[in-house]
């Protein structure tokens, strides 16, 4: 059978953007921006955004339209080394993971997007009363379970409908809705009484604070930046190999980084001012996973017309959080379809068996080792796989691929973007594995006991050392 592709170039410009626009954006970045200083926090994060995360992109791009298979196929493939391709499972199992957390919290927006919905009709939302008591209560055990499974559902229906009739149509109405209903959101949300201050805490650039706190705020900026962007988890590579022309890759993957950017300055436009507006100081107020959904919706309660304003808002928010979770589960769909020959069908009917298990895990999050699951998966382990999994990609690309890589990168770009073709190559091949790697340290956190500049020359060394391993063992690359 022949290989599906993206009927139109936007469709794939808005189904890979759907992916990246997501909680990422909604959920975690306003509480990432809050916890970080505000406005420092956001310089930082878009520096990287510009100078990791657009090369990143083109990175798996190149991989995905060249290799025209999954992860598995494509990195093996394209290097004719089984051990690639053995390292494309890892991509596979971060997928798998980061559903597994993705869609307990999509459980837990279509909660409150139907206890909002509900409210129009009826009695207030039940969550208005005591928005803290109430998340406790349904963000583990049973009710999470439930949720997480329906969220789930929706997420494979969707998938099951393919890359034309599934990912690209969903997408194509769900990225429009997300934008129009989160510029009305923004609009109304800078009438409110708190806007002033929540613009300046979040807007005014204060060169003196980046400075001071650029070394703080690089970590967790970096991750973001991955997370958002939907880099490192094989995502881009998966979309890209659907692609069945040469158009400009720098082009998509910019129109796709800005749209993403826009969305989470956007929603910080949201929540800023409505947190302010109740006097809650967002960077005192406990972060988190349970920031939106307690320091929101006490927000929602003490509206005038608190109730539709959270159905909007959290309609938003599932919309976003769906384009996303599809882009995940697509990821063992296709490795299932490319490598096995399962029809599409009973490779979706695989994977959400899988993920009814490992999410279900996640939503009911038992304590192992001393560790409770859900915040394990949500937080270290999914920044390192995706650092990891990044990484690895631009070495792919650098080191094993080279000259292929500048020619696919040019090939359908203009003659502005083809001569970045090779500065383009020497950054993501040297120069962001060596980044990525020292985030990785810095995650475990190596800075803290080693010191600075030693966590630095250990990243320079180690990557070297890599490097020059890949490229005296030909039979390895
Ligand atoms: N980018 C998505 C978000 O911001 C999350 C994601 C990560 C999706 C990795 C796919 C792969 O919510």
């Amino acid at each position: 059978m022949a290989r599906e592709t993206w009927a139109t170039r936007a469709g794939f410009i808005l189904a890979a953007a759907g992916s990246a626009v997501g909680l990422g954006n909604i959920w975690r970045f306003p509480w990432v921006t809050a916890e970080n200083g505000g406005s420092a926090f956001l310089v930082v994060y878009l520096g990287i955004v510009l100078l990791v995360g657009v090369p990143g992109l083109l990175g798996e791009f190149v991989v995905g339209r060249r290799g025209k298979k999954s992860p598995v196929g494509a990195l093996r493939d394209l290097s004719g080394s089984r051990l690639w391709g053995l390292w494309g499972v890892f991509y596979v199992v971060t997928a798998i993971a980061l559903i597994s957390f993705y869609s307990v919290v999509g459980g837990w927006i279509l909660r409150y997007f139907g206890e909002s919905a509900l409210g129009l009709v009826g009695a207030r939302p039940a969550y208005f009363a005591a928005p803290g008591q109430y998340f406790g209560g349904v963000a583990a055990g049973i009710d999470a379970l439930a949720f997480h499974l329906l969220f789930l559902g929706l997420t494979a229906l969707v998938v099951f409908g393919g890359v034309r009739r599934g990912i690209e149509l969903g997408t194509k109405v769900m990225m429009p809705a997300v934008l129009v209903l989160l510029v009305g959101l923004a609009v109304w949300a800078g009438t409110r009484p708190g806007a002033a201050e929540a613009y300046a805490f979040y807007l005014r650039f204060d060169l003196a604070t980046v400075r001071a706190n650029f070394f703080d705020v690089l970590g967790p900026a970096a991750g973001q930046a991955l997370f958002t962007l939907s880099l490192g988890a094989g995502t881009m590579i998966t979309y890209a190999s659907y692609i069945d022309e040469d158009r400009s890759l720098p082009f998509d993957g910019t129109v796709i980084a800005v749209l993403n950017t826009l969305v989470g300055v956007l929603a910080g436009l949201v929540v800023f001012p409505l947190l302010f507006s109740l006097g809650v100081d967002p960077a005192q107020t406990a972060p988190g996973p349970g920031a939106l959904f307690v320091g929101l919706a006490g927000a929602f309660a003490q509206l005038p017309a608190g109730t539709l304003v959270a159905t909007a808002f959290f309609g938003v928010v599932v919309l976003a959080a769906l384009s996303s979770s599809i882009s995940m589960l697509e990821i063992p769909v296709s490795f299932l379809v490319d490598e096995y020959g399962l029809t599409r069908r009973r490779a979706v009917a695989v994977v959400t068996g899988a993920v009814v298990v490992t999410g279900g895990i996640c939503a009911i999050n038992p304590t192992i080792w001393g560790t409770a699951v859900f915040g394990f998966v949500a937080g270290p382990l999914v920044d390192t796989l995706l650092t990891a999994g990044l990484a690895a990609v631009l070495v792919f690309v650098g080191w094993v691929m080279g000259r292929d890589a500048v020619s696919e990168f040019r090939s359908g770009a203009g003659d502005l973007a083809a001569g970045l073709a090779t500065p383009w190559l020497l950054g993501a091949g040297v120069a962001l594995p060596v980044f990525l790697f020292f985030t990785l340290l810095t995650n475990f956190g190596v800075d803290a006991s080693l010191g600075f500049w030693p966590t630095v020359a250990v990243a320079v060394v180690a990557g070297g050392a890599a490097f020059a391993g890949l490229r005296t063992d030909r039979s390895l690359v």
